[in-house]
Order: C-alpha cells, then sequence, then structure tokens
C-alpha cells in the first residue's frame, strides 16, 4: 500500500478542465490550430510601462524580502486606486498583498473557515470557491441561479439559505463564468439581507473594471456603513492589466482580519515577488488608457461571440455585463434535440458537448458543470475578433458534418 494522503484532498475535484486542456495540448502537438476559447486570461501585453518599471526595479534592491503583506508604496497604490475607481478609501493596514486573488481567497479560507461552517456560494460560480471552503473542512452551500434571473441570486434565495452556521457568502461580480454583475439595487437588496446575518461578506471584484454597454460596477463596499467590520473586498491586476502571470493579487479586510492573513500567509508564502509587486505599483498608479483599451476591446469581442453563439442551432447565450465570458445553454446540441452523434456515441451532457466541440471543431472551451451549471458551456473571448469568428464558423461546419 503507498502511504496515504491528507484526507481533506478526498473531498477536492479533480479538475474537468485539465482533461480539456490535456486534449487541447495533444491536439496542437498533433500541429492543429486550436482556437483557445477556454482561457481566463487576457490575450493582450501588460501596458508597456508596467515591464519598464520591472525592468527598472531589477536595478534596485528587489531581491529581498519584503514585508508579508506587501511593500507599502504598493499598498498606497491599492488604496488610491480602490478610492479611484471604486469609490471608497480602504487605509493600507486593510490591505494583504497575495499571489494572486486565487491566493488571496485561499488565505481568507484558512483564516475564516472551519468544519461546521457553511459558505454560501451562488452557482453558477468560479471553480475554486467551493474547493477551496471544502479544503478547509466546511461547507459549501450552493445557490442555484437561473438565467432568467440573470444568474444573479435574489435577496430571497439569499436569506433562505443563511443559518446560523453561515460564515461567510462569497459573491463574484462580474462574475466568472457567467460575466452577470449585480446592479447597485441588486446589490443592495442582498447588503441588506446579509447584514441581518452573523456572517463574512466577500467580494471577489477581480472583473469589475471589465464591463460594458455603460454598465456601472457598485464596489459592496460602499454600502457597508455600520458592518465594515466583516467586509472582505478581493481585486487583483490579473484580468484589468493583463498581468496574470505576476501573480498579484489582494484582500481589503477589517484590520483583525488582515492581522490574521498576514500571519497564514507569513507562515506560507510570505511575500509576493517583489519585482512583481514594483509592477503592479506601476499598473495601478500610472496612465489608465491602456485599461480602457482593453476593456473596449472585449466589448466588441463580446458582440461578436455572443451573436456567433447565438446563431449555432438552439443555442442560447445571455449577453453578459461584464467579464470576458460568454456562458451558453448549449443543451440543444445534445443528441436528444440535435440528432447530432460525436464518435458514434450519443451527446448527453455538457462534457460531451465540450469534447465534441473541442475533437471536431478545434474549439477549447469549458463546461458548464465545472461552474455548477450543466447544460452550459463557458466561452472565453479574450481573444481576437477574426479568431472568435473563424471559431465560431468551425463549430457550425463540425454541427453539419456531424448531421451528415
Ligand atoms: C472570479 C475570479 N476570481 C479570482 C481569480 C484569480 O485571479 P488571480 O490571477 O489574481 O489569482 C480568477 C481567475 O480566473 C477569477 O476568475
Amino acid at each position: 500500500m503507498p502511504l496515504s494522503f491528507a484526507r481533506r484532498l478526498d473531498v477536492v475535484q479533480p479538475s474537468v478542465t485539465l482533461a480539456m486542456n490535456a486534449r487541447a495540448a495533444e491536439l496542437r502537438g498533433k500541429g492543429v490550430d486550436v482556437f483557445a476559447f477556454g482561457v481566463g486570461e487576457p490575450d493582450f501585453e501588460p501596458p508597456a510601462f508596467v515591464l519598464d518599471a520591472a525592468r527598472k526595479a531589477l536595478d534596485t534592491s528587489v531581491s529581498k524580502y519584503t514585508a508579508v503583506t506587501g511593500i507599502p508604496a504598493l499598498k498606497q497604490a491599492i488604496c488610491a486606486r480602490t478610492a479611484i475607481v471604486r469609490g471608497w478609501t480602504p487605509k493600507p493596514s486593510q490591505v494583504t498583498v497575495a499571489i494572486g486573488a486565487k491566493h488571496a481567497l485561499f488565505n481568507l479560507a484558512l483564516a475564516l473557515y472551519e468544519k461546521g461552517d457553511e459558505v454560501i456560494i451562488p452557482a453558477p460560480y468560479w471553480v475554486s470557491y467551493p474547493e477551496q471552503v471544502k479544503i478547509c473542512g466546511a461547507e459549501p452551500v450552493i445557490v442555484q441561479t437561473d438565467e432568467a434571473s440573470g444568474f444573479k441570486m435574489s435577496p430571497e434565495a439569499f436569506a433562505k439559505a443563511l443559518t446560523p452556521r453561515t460564515k461567510a457568502v462569497i459573491l463574484c461580480t462580474p462574475s466568472n463564468p457567467t460575466g452577470s454583475a449585480y446592479s447597485e439595487s441588486e446589490l443592495r437588496a442582498l447588503v441588506e439581507v446579509w447584514k441581518k446575518s452573523d456572517a463574512w461578506l466577500i467580494v471577489d471584484e477581480i472583473y469589475a473594471d471589465l464591463v460594458y454597454d455603460g454598465f456601472k460596477h457598485v464596489s459592496a463596499a460602499t454600502m457597508v456603513q455600520g458592518f465594515e467590520d466583516r467586509v472582505v473586498i478581493v481585486d487583483g491586476v490579473s484580468k484589468t492589466y493583463a498581468m496574470t502571470g505576476w501573480r498579484i493579487g489582494w484582500s481589503i479586510a477589517p484590520e483583525r482580519l488582515a492581522k490574521a492573513l498576514d500571519m497564514v500567509q507569513g507562515q506560507s508564502t510570505t511575500n509576493a515577488t517583489a519585482i512583481a509587486q514594483h509592477a503592479a505599483v506601476a499598473a495601478l498608479s500610472g496612465p489608465q488608457e491602456e485599461v480602457e483599451r482593453m476593456r473596449s476591446a472585449f466589448e466588441k469581442r463580446r458582440g461578436v461571440m455572443v451573436e456567433g453563439l447565438r446563431s449555432l442551432p438552439g443555442v442560447k447565450c445571455r449577453m453578459p455585463e461584464g467579464a470576458f465570458y460568454a456562458f451558453a445553454d448549449c443543451s440543444s446540441l445534445y443528441t436528444a434535440t440535435s440528432g447530432l452523434t460525436y464518435k458514434g456515441k450519443p451527446i448527453a451532457n455538457d462534457e460531451d458537448v465540450a469534447f465534441f466541440l473541442l475533437d471536431e471543431a478545434h474549439v477549447a472551451a469549458v463546461p458548464g458543470g465545472a461552474f455548477g451549471a450543466p447544460g452550459y458551456v463557458r466561452f472565453s473571448y479574450a481573444t481576437s475578433e477574426e479568431r472568435i469568428k473563424n471559431g465560431i464558423a468551425s463549430i457550425k461546419r463540425a454541427i453539419e458534418a456531424a448531421r451528415k
């Protein structure tokens, strides 16, 4: 018998995307041009001045440990930008710079959740939320939403899910995977329900700068006067500045929680990479024109992707308010409705659809089951308009060919 692993891993779901990525890599290895609609990162480069700042930092003493929770300049820059774009002004002592927003969320999970706790997560959800809760021995309480309600949790559904064991609720707006974003009044209604509870409110705002058609993101932190001592905002540079690989994200928490996060991070990773912190200072403090250029490119691509998906037989796709994902109901492609088969077998679920798209259309996308939304497929439009058009055309050809 091989030595065993910790039992906490027994409850963690292996990522479906890993199997998809492996198949996509196999196809690419054979020289196939795969349309990368599965990825969760901008295809742009960070602004040039960000890279220049990193180069410049190399000439200074950037090779040493920094304070666990980040260099003062970055904390200042985070507070200043939060004031400008999110409309509230945190103190540097509330900020914990982590190795990406994912790590910030994991720090929070370690600091807050334990056996017996429930954490409310609306579905469709970003894959890591429930898994991080489970790793910590707590229980994710999934609140299903549907397309008719814009994939948004209603105050009634939220109130129903709250129990004396609720430790936290995690909201993501705009959302990965749906791109849905709560309007100010929708968010306010949820905040009012939350105020009556004893739970933490954690809001992931990592896509908040990527909103379209004049949608206005309103930070939940502007609505919690008198309740600030149990609110956490998570954010980062990955999506806004196309800096996924630099691994800089952060939480903004009440000071007593920030101290706990300092301890958690101090016993695990210590600081985020110093040079990346300097690059993030430049991103947050420098000119923001590039952010608008990328946002408006995403807006155009969104139209092309959603229109393209809607042109597929029976496929329904809501126009998302933000992020860079289109979340399409692809159940019309199941054999029962479409009559299509794949490799001589029926297409029976969203995973089959995703593998059909990958193998037959060379389009990589993520099945909705991974996000708690079977029947759907997530298509990222973080790629050029031409690639989006060609990918959709390739899906059309694959469907035609499968009909014959
Ligand atoms: C909703 C959401 N939160 C957090 C993250 C993590 O971002 P980071 O690159 O900062 O770890 C992602 C990345 O895909 C995301 O989609």
